[in-house]
């Protein structure tokens, strides 16, 4: 499909489903699915725990195998994808947020920042400058040789954040990203990662339990045992 319809969604979902099996019992956890997300567009999927949202974002990244349906994003055909070409399409087109920060503890923030860009390749100096730029975007340019330990919860995720966007992705995923953090962090957190997301213009999928974080969206979605509808 190459109307101009289709092309500007960087995240369609089609007709995507998931069935877990435990102890000999099936549970459906997503059930035919379909989402598109524009370019540039903030999507939040608000959901109770256990809706199904973790599932569903570890299927956009790669991570997860549908049970059936197509995922396409950013021109990856995501669900025919094998683990190594999954993890090349992770590293080149997602930037990935989680509840918890996953910083490695011996390395410096600026460190923990850079490390995706090695991974793809990029030289040290354009990935040192690159990492404080985006260290200093969510203030943390104080802070950059400080080791996760030295870091507070809220600028632990920052760090995260600003990892997240090292290597330019066109889509950024974030699983409740602010889900371990007080309140006031929480709406720290979420105003930088928006204000980043759209100054560079990425589209972001975010999922979580709090709707707090739908009211700044572009799009808010609810997942309801499996099933994703408007709000
Ligand atoms: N690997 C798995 N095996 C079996 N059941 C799973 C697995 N992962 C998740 N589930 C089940 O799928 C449902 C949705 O889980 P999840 O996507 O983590 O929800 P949420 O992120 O909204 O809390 C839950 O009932 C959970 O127990
Ligand atoms: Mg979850």
């Amino acid at each position: 499909m190459t109307d101009s319809t289709t092309t500007a969604q960087i995240v369609r979902l089609d007709h995507v489903s998931k069935v877990f099996v435990t102890g000999g019992e099936q549970v459906s956890v997503l059930v035919d699915v379909q989402l598109a997300a524009a370019e540039g567009s903030v999507v939040v999927i608000t959901g109770e725990s256990g809706s199904g949202k973790s599932t569903l974002l570890n299927i956009v990244g790669g991570l997860e195998a549908v049970g059936g349906g197509t995922v396409q994003v950013a021109g990856y055909r995501v669900h025919t994808l094998d683990e190594f070409e999954a993890a090349t399409y992770r590293a080149h087109s997602l930037g990935l947020v989680f509840q918890f920060h996953y910083l490695l503890k011996d390395f410096t923030a600026l460190e923990n920042v850079m490390l995706p860009a090695y991974m793809v390749g990029t030289s040290k100096r354009e990935a040192t400058a690159r990492a404080r730029e985006l260290l200093a975007a969510v203030g943390l340019e104080q802070r950059v040789e400080h080791f996760p330990s030295q870091l507070s919860g809220g600028e632990r995720q920052r760090v995260a954040v600003a990892r997240a966007l090292i290597n330019d992705p066109e889509v950024v995923l974030a699983d409740e990203p602010t889900g371990n953090l007080d309140e006031r962090n929480s709406a720290v957190v979420q105003q930088m990662l928006f204000d980043l997301v759209r100054g560079r213009a990425k589209t972001l999928l975010l999922v979580t339990h709090d709707r707090a974080l739908a009211s700044h969206a572009d799009r808010h979605l609810v997942l309801e045992h499996g099933v994703l509808k408007p709000v």
